[in-house]
């Protein structure tokens, strides 16, 4: 059973720049941002997802990411610390969020940059925990005893790839899909070391974000992608459910960043 956190995009729209993909002056269609999260909202529910929902803050236009509001271990809850100064404000209203509803909030340490579920991702008993333009490598071992899992800390290459979760999904216990070039060589090695069965995405579908997926036993929602990446995960026998999300991509995030996981079968103690 999977259970998601979203937040509705009324107030989401491109007013800063702190990734590559975002330009002030290539606004998000408002009505187009809203039907698409709608859709996304809906198959999710059609899939029986649970979907959980905190409310927007005017002013805080990239809270619709919920991934990187911090990353939820059990009980826990550890909130993020955001690089940017546009997006620190939305650390205690997800903060309060989780406290409300009876998860432990556990705050790292102020000069440890760690932003969420958006750079750390559970690949079975492993949390896999991208670090440098976001999050840094200190966070890592401080959430490792937090949630007394091994940590493996990769070094993020490319600045269009910028959180984990932009080139790397886990998709099941033996199978991820990256995108090599967002990682350094020894980044690639670990996790051909780790993960038995890792599927390279080309430079097309990951810049289309298809890496930044959902998955929910299995379903995966993604943005389009090609007909070749979609082939390889239906021989996997997984069900690829393909949305548009160009809206959000103009912010730099996709149907993963636009999702917190809750429950999945691996953030559980
Ligand atoms: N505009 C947001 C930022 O730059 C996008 C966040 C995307 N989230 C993600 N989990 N990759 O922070």
């Amino acid at each position: 059973m999977t259970e998601l956190l979203l937040c509705p995009p009324t107030y989401y729209t491109v007013d800063y720049e702190i990734n590559p993909w975002m330009h002030i002056h290539n606004k998000p269609d408002r009505e187009l941002a809203e039907s698409q999260w709608t859709a996304f909202y809906r198959l999710l529910t059609e899939l029986k997802v649970t979907v959980h929902r905190i409310d927007p803050k005017p002013g805080l236009p990239d809270m619709v990411f919920t991934a990187n509001g911090g990353l939820v271990f059990g009980n826990k809850f550890i909130v993020s610390n955001f690089r940017h100064a546009e997006r620190a404000k939305e650390a205690p209203v997800f903060a309060s969020w989780f406290k409300n509803r009876g998860y432990e909030v556990v705050h790292l340490p102020r000069d440890r940059y760690f932003e969420g579920e958006g750079d750390a991702l559970m690949f079975g008993d492993t949390l896999v925990a991208g670090f440098k333009f976001r999050s840094d490598i200190h966070s890592h071992r401080y959430i490792g005893e937090v949630i007394g899992r091994r940590v493996i800390s990769l070094e993020l290459a490319s600045p269009n790839f910028y959180h984990l979760d932009t080139c790397f999904c886990p998709l099941n216990d033996e199978t991820a899909i990256y995108y090599p070039e967002a990682f350094d060589s020894y980044g690639r090695e670990v996790l051909k070391h780790i993960i038995p069965n890792l599927i390279e995405v080309g430079r097309k579908d990951a810049m289309n974000f298809c890496c930044n997926a959902v998955v929910s036993g299995k379903n995966v929602i993604m943005n389009n992608c090609s007909a070749e990446l979609r082939r390889r995960m239906e021989t996997l026998g997984l069900n690829v459910f393909q949305l548009s999300f160009s809206e959000f991509i103009k912010a730099g995030g996709s149907s993963k960043c636009l999702s917190l996981y809750l429950k999945s079968p691996h953030n559980e103690p």
